[in-house]
């Protein structure tokens, strides 16, 4: 990352990870990293966007996103907690880039990507393609994964059977490059749940059966 990426980074910092979701934007950010590359998009809107997406969170109360993980919510509730994060988020990410000085026709396709990074339906370019592939790939990650599978309280087996349809599901990733990601990232958890249910079982640690 470059200087005023870095920079933007370090300020949105106290924004980030607010929905019980330690190395989200650090994670996502990766992905990103990755993905620009591969995919030669605009690093100077996909990595800005991809870490102040999320940081409209912190704006909201604990009873508030969590109703997007309550198993009682309704299409409405879970929609009106996603445009508020929308929101909010757009307007964290508006006095970020002010403050580091970012030039303003990149600010105004970076808060296009976060408006509805959620919400949208279709893609309507790469860079923001890119910026929601990143972040859905989030729970394909090990930390991701892992967190879902406490959250909801799943089987390992069970998660990865239900994520895994998604990957080639229509409209659901915006590229090639992210869906092979997400198969990689799944057969590695694959093999992490695996090894420990085996280690388990023998009553040895994870370590001996590597
Ligand atoms: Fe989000
Ligand atoms: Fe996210």
């Amino acid at each position: 990352m470059n200087k005023i990426h870095t920079a933007i980074w370090n300020t949105a910092l106290p924004y980030q990870d607010k929905r019980d979701d330690a190395g989200h934007a650090f994670i996502t950010l990766e992905f990103a990293k990755q993905l620009v590359d591969l995919e030669q998009g605009n690093k100077d809107v996909v990595l800005p966007a991809i870490i102040l997406h999320d940081t409209g969170w912190s704006q909201l109360s604990r009873a508030e996103w969590q109703v997007v993980f309550s198993s009682e919510k309704t299409t409405e509730d879970e929609m009106t907690v996603r445009l508020r994060h929308q929101e909010e988020g757009v307007k964290i990410a508006r006095q970020v880039l002010h403050q580091v000085n970012y030039p303003e026709h990149l600010i105004v396709d970076i808060l296009e990507i976060i408006a509805e990074h959620d919400t949208r339906q279709g893609f309507i370019s790469k860079d923001e393609g890119l910026v929601r592939d990143a972040d859905k790939l989030w729970r394909f990650s090990k930390t991701g994964f892992d967190a879902d599978v406490e959250r909801f309280n799943f089987a390992p087996q069970s998660l990865h059977d239900r994520i895994h349809p998604q990957i080639a599901s229509d409209g659901f990733f915006y590229c090639e490059t992210s869906r092979e990601l997400a198969y990689l990232e799944l057969q590695r958890r694959q093999r992490e749940f695996t090894r420990a249910a085996l280690a388990h079982q023998n009553g040895t640690n994870y370590a001996q059966v590597v």
